[in-house]
């Protein structure tokens, strides 16, 4: 039994924020900002977390040919669920109308979505599942310190989503690797987020993401190439046997070191950070189904996915893709419609974080 990925799709908010725009709230510029992350612009979400997931999920069901009864399972990665209880991903699945599903929230950072793969493949191979929504979703701008421009700069929202099925072809997941160095756990944090807060005495800036940006670059390069190393390994596929590499998208000059360091030409790698920014566990799955869009997705293809993230975790994924390349239906799932600029929707967070 094999797990093969049979739909895809991706939920974008509408309202952008550029850089130009970014710089007139913090000191910044764009060319800081482009020359040192590769980001242009981001999207800002005016809805919760699940929202997006939701959308995302039913693009990617109509794109697999199937209903939202169909699902026995919804795996949502996410760091930044609507609330601890109940999970984002039970009000994804009321969204989704997917009344059969389990579902379960899943937290690897930005690394969730190759977990989430990874997992849902296992569910499928060992017989007890069929049809997996496997969805990458944050609305991660919500929790930003607009007084830190290091991170500030760097985040965007989004929702990515695969379908997985059971079949008997030798397709999907061929080999992966997830794993987290929690000795560096402090480098990437929202420290005041659950049990281990004084929920009494609740500071808006430690419900903010607080990291050291050099010690995350420099483990993030070294795990993305450790994993990717055992991946290639563990499934006997050579460096130039991989016809497209999607990594995560955190920042450009890390996807360039990646795509050196396993020797692929830059029209093999799957590059949209300028438009997004890092929208954690959503960038894989986003940037995989544009890859499909763009018709970069050839039947059969294999394709290197690799990403880092909050733990710190890494993961890595061989993936071998089925026939099909291009959707059986399209959905009509939309956001609700959105007035607000992207500053506007931001308003009351900025205004927090300066007030501090
Ligand atoms: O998915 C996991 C999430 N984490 C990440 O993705 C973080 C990975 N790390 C990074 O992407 C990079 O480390 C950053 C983009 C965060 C920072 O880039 P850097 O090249 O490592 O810059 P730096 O921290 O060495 O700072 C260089 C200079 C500093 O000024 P001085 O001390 O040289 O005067 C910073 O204050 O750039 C300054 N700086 C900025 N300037 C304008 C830092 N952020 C900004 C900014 N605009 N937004």
């Amino acid at each position: 039994m094999h797990a093969e990925i049979t739909g895809w799709g991706k939920c974008m908010p509408p309202s952008v924020l550029t850089n130009d725009q970014m710089a007139t709230v913090i000191d910044t510029t764009d060319e800081w900002i482009t020359s040192r992350t590769g980001i242009r612009e981001r999207r800002v979400s005016h809805v919760p977390t699940s929202q997006l997931a939701a959308v995302a999920g039913l693009r990617a069901l109509a794109a697999a040919g199937l209903d939202a009864e169909d699902l026995d399972m919804i795996i949502l990665a996410t760091c930044t669920p609507d609330t601890n209880i109940p999970s984002a991903a039970a009000a994804a699945q009321l969204a989704i109308g997917a009344s059969n599903a389990g579902v379960f929230d899943l937290n690897a950072g930005c690394t969730g979505f190759i977990y989430g793969l990874s997992v849902a493949t296992s569910m499928i191979k060992a017989g007890d599942h069929r049809r997996i929504l496997v969805i990458g979703a944050e609305r991660i701008t919500w929790y930003l310190n607009w007084t830190h421009r290091e991170t500030a700069v760097l985040f965007g929202d989004g929702a990515g989503a695969v379908i997985l099925e059971a079949t008997d072809e030798p397709v999907g997941l061929l080999a992966s690797k997830l794993t987290c160095d929690a000795t560096a756990a402090e480098a990437l944090k929202i420290a005041d987020f659950g049990s281990a807060s004084n929920r009494f005495q609740t500071d808006y800036h430690n419900l903010t993401i607080q990291f050291d940006g050099r010690e995350i670059f420099r483990r993030a390069v070294k795990g993305m190439q450790e994993a990717s190393e055992y991946v290639l390994k563990k499934s006997g596929i050579s460096k130039e046997e991989v016809n497209l590499v999607v990594p995560h998208q955190a920042n450009v000059r890390i996807i360039d070191s990646l795509s050196k360091f396993l020797g692929v030409p830059s029209e093999k790698v799957v590059v949209n950070i300028g438009s997004y920014g890092n929208t954690s566990a959503a960038t894989v799955p986003v940037a995989l189904t544009e890859a499909l869009e763009a018709g970069r997705v050839k039947p059969g293809s294999t394709l290197l996915l690799a990403a880092f993230g909050a733990g710190l975790t890494c993961g890595a994924g061989i993936l071998r893709w089925g026939k099909r390349v291009t959707p059986i239906a399209q959905s009509d799932a939309q956001l609700p419609p959105c007035d607000a600029t992207a500053l506007e929707i931001l308003g009351e967070a900025i205004q927090a974080s300066m007030a501090k």
